[in-house]
């Protein structure tokens, strides 16, 4: 047992178990949003003057005192004792260290329920942000490789099996517009978390006249939270945001599943270079994309701390319970682990080589120009069901023989069906299939090109 530091000593015995002071402290991680409780402070010291619950000297002394504990905080200096409990205590205590009095009244008509609600939005705004430059990076990169390959073919697959052919740009820029809505989300959450708990206090508010307006202009939140009950235990957007990030890290693990695929000898569809590569301890030969493989395992440390958050406010009760201070865990392992991952992405998907010729030379297989040999046979007048049966019997007949569609002479077509004519050698091979795509966002050459000036347009690439 020791001697406790805390305000409420004189509540409680003072006395503490060691053991419950490792146990219930969040300093060891939440010191990271130093920067946000400071600001949350002064503009809360700001309100408390403007109402004149404290004076003008008194603020000025608050916020000096604040100035000095950030520039110690961020220059290492700064002695944590995680007796403080949090980051809060801990900047309240050296507050009052330094300047008495004045520091003793900061807290007034605040909790540390509406405080920690704030320090947390104002976290997630700013990281949000950077998150989505961390997309916009990685979608720069995907449209770059996409422009190298606006012309070259591999086969899209469906089921894992060649289903058509596809630009290799068309691919790349598949993921740009995953990335695109991953955007957006992150965009709809901020805008919805952009509210001040500010002022709700504890649970119920306050009987101090506090200026709630005040506080929110300025922290530049857009609105209050209009009910003090629901503001010290609302984490819905603690949750939003890591579904967010759950959503970016499935699409970056489908990527990374795709490239791990593509750059074993089977496919050999891409080489990754060698700085996002590691060999084996016993195997000399290997190449193995760690890298990606990391991306695509992480994604289930980010969806556990999904299903973490969601159960944290499964069933608890009304309003804040300690059980919330769990929320910056899993909020923060969630945004970090994202963050690596999309700076990952974005340096592999830069340093990667498709093979076009290798991609190129294995075209033939698979029957990629079937769907559009169907298609020219419903313009020839045929029904599409009856179309679709014709060409299954001929690729089942190429099978057997080791032939491709466009190898079959025109007799042969006519025999499975009479309405073929001479040109439809115009719709076999895989480059004239593509070259003849056209619907709108089709994987064909015209419309990855329009696809690559778009995003170069919107994503601002010189
Ligand atoms: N460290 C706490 C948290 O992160 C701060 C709020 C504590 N509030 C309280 N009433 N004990 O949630």
């Amino acid at each position: 047992m020791a001697e406790s530091e805390k305000s409420w000593e004189k509540r409680l015995s003072g006395q503490i178990d060691e053991l419950a002071v490792d146990f219930v402290e969040s300093l060891s991680y939440d010191r990271r949003l130093y920067k946000y409780d400071i600001v949350g402070s002064i503009a809360h010291a700001e309100m408390l003057a403007g109402q004149k619950l404290i004076t003008r000297d008194e603020l000025a002394a608050i916020k000096q005192g604040l100035y000095e504990i950030s520039d110690e905080i961020s220059a290492g200096t700064f002695q944590f004792n995680k007796r403080h409990e949090d980051i809060h205590m801990a900047v309240e205590d050296a507050l009052i260290k330094k300047i008495g009095d004045p520091g003793r009244k900061l807290h007034t008509g605040r909790s540390r329920n509406d405080q920690v609600a704030t320090d947390m939005r104002l976290w997630m705004r700013d990281e949000i942000e950077l998150m989505q430059a961390r997309i916009t990076l990685l979608q720069k990169a995907l449209v770059g490789l996409a422009a190298r390959h606006s012309d070259d073919l591999m086969p899209a697959y469906t089921h894992l099996q060649r289903a058509q052919p596809a630009v290799i740009g068309a691919y790349l820029v598949s993921f740009v517009e995953q990335l695109a809505r991953d955007f957006t989300r992150l965009k709809d959450c901020r805008l919805r978390l952009n509210i001040c708990p500010l002022g709700a206090g504890a649970v119920a508010g306050s009987t101090l006249p506090l200026d709630r307006q005040k506080t929110r202009e300025l922290l530049g939140f857009t609105d209050i939270a209009w009910n003090a009950i629901d503001a010290v235990g609302d984490r819905d957007f603690c949750a939003e945001f890591i579904f967010d990030c759950s959503l970016i890290a499935a699409h970056l693990s489908r990527l990374a599943e795709d490239w791990i695929l593509y750059a074993s000898s089977e496919f050999g569809f891409i080489r990754i270079d060698d700085a996002y590569c590691t060999s084996s301890s016993m195997m000399p030969q290997k190449r193995n994309p760690d890298m990606l493989e990391l991306i695509r395992g992480k994604t289930g440390s980010v969806y556990g701390a999904l299903v973490a958050m969601l159960t944290i406010l499964k069933a608890q009760p009304s309003t804040y319970n300690r059980d919330l201070q769990e929320d910056k865990i899993h909020v923060f392992n969630a945004a970090d682990t994202v963050d690596a991952c999309l700076e990952m992405a974005a340096a592999i998907v830069a340093n990667t080589a498709f093979n076009t010729g290798h991609i190129g030379a294995g075209l033939d297989a698979g029957f990629l120009d079937a769907t559009a040999l169907a298609e020219y046979l419903v313009r020839q007048g045929v029904p599409f069901r009856q179309a679709h049966g014709v060409v299954g019997t001929l690729v089942a007949a190429c099978e057997t023989q080791d032939k491709r569609l466009a190898d079959l002479t025109l007799e042969e077509f006519k025999s499975a069906c009479d309405a073929v004519e001479q040109d439809i050698y115009d719709s076999l091979t895989p480059a004239k299939v593509a070259a003849a795509y056209v619907t709108e966002g089709a994987a064909g050459p015209a419309q990855t090109k329009a696809a690559i000036a778009y995003w170069r347009d919107r994503l601002k690439v010189q």
